[in-house]
């Protein structure tokens, strides 16, 4: 009886396009018997909400192992803070893109599979993570949108996200970014499985060889398009919930908050298994 207990995934969709909450314990959730359909549920939903699961780092970390292979910060960390408050991170510079919509890992050969984050201390005000289903949203666009931007490439770069929150960057700040690199992308994402998402986000530049004007309305349009409210959702952090994204079929953000309040949520990631192409 317990076995058959332990193998049950209990859940409940948030919103008709995205988001899943799950009501398993944490014990079921460690336990690994229910990852393959978590992992099914993931790709399905885009975001996965557990309910105030107060994940240690440690089971954190097992967790995650569970649904794909682990992958630790450049540094070798196993487990990140994400706040903007620079006592609780070093880097907090570099999250301010993070309040712009994007996709984790672009830069990369592979982006992030998925990632998890716990929330350790909630901010005072604001502070909400956000999420779009790109998939769904590219599902939904008319057979004329899907034809016309269905051969077109991108322009992304860690130094466009740079302008969203410092226009007028010193020299020095801007060569900083740009050495970070600059990739070309698919607007539409061909997953092995089949699907396609759209591939947009706060390193989109342009659209190679497109008019600029033509290039900035279009970026733009599928963006509102993606991040609408029937793609979309907002999670009020309560303290101890964690939320689990499908980083290949998303894009988040984080809301503003006051950034001395030391609002933290501790982060873990897999490995994106393939690239976008
Ligand atoms: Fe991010």
């Amino acid at each position: 009886m317990d076995i058959i207990e332990l193998n049950r995934l209990v859940h409940t969709p948030i919103k008709q396009n995205i988001g899943c909450t799950i009501h398993n314990t944490k014990e079921e959730l460690l336990c690994g018997n229910l990852s393959a359909d978590l992992q099914d549920l993931l790709e399905q939903r885009g975001v996965l909400v557990f309910p105030q699961i107060e994940f240690t780092d440690a089971e954190q970390v097992a967790f995650t192992k569970m649904m794909g292979q682990f992958l630790p910060e450049i540094d070798g960390e196993e487990v990140y803070n994400i706040s903007l408050d620079s006592k609780v991170n070093r880097k907090s510079e570099y999250l301010k893109g993070s309040l712009y919509w994007h996709i984790d890992g672009t830069m990369n050969k592979r982006p992030i599979g998925a990632a998890i984050l716990s929330s350790k201390k909630l901010p005072t005000w604001g502070g909400n993570t956000e999420f779009c289903n790109t998939y769904a949203a590219y599902e939904a666009l008319d057979d004329d949108t899907k034809r016309q931007i269905e051969h077109l490439h991108v322009a992304h770069s860690a130094w466009t996200t740079l302008f969203y929150y410092n226009p007028e960057p010193d020299q020095t700040k801007l060569k900083e970014m740009m050495a970070i690199g600059e990739t070309e992308l698919p607007l539409v994402w061909t997953h092995k499985s089949g699907r396609k998402s759209l591939v947009l986000g706060a390193t989109a530049h342009h659209v190679i060889g497109m008019n600029w004007t033509e290039s900035a309305s279009l970026l733009n349009s599928l963006r509102e398009w993606a991040t609408s409210e029937s793609f979309r959702y907002s999670h009020e952090w309560k303290l101890g919930d964690a939320v689990m994204w499908d980083n290949t079929g998303t894009m988040h953000r984080a809301m503003p908050y006051d950034p001395d309040c030391g609002r933290l949520l501790r982060r873990t990631k897999t490995a994106g298994v393939e690239p976008i192409i």
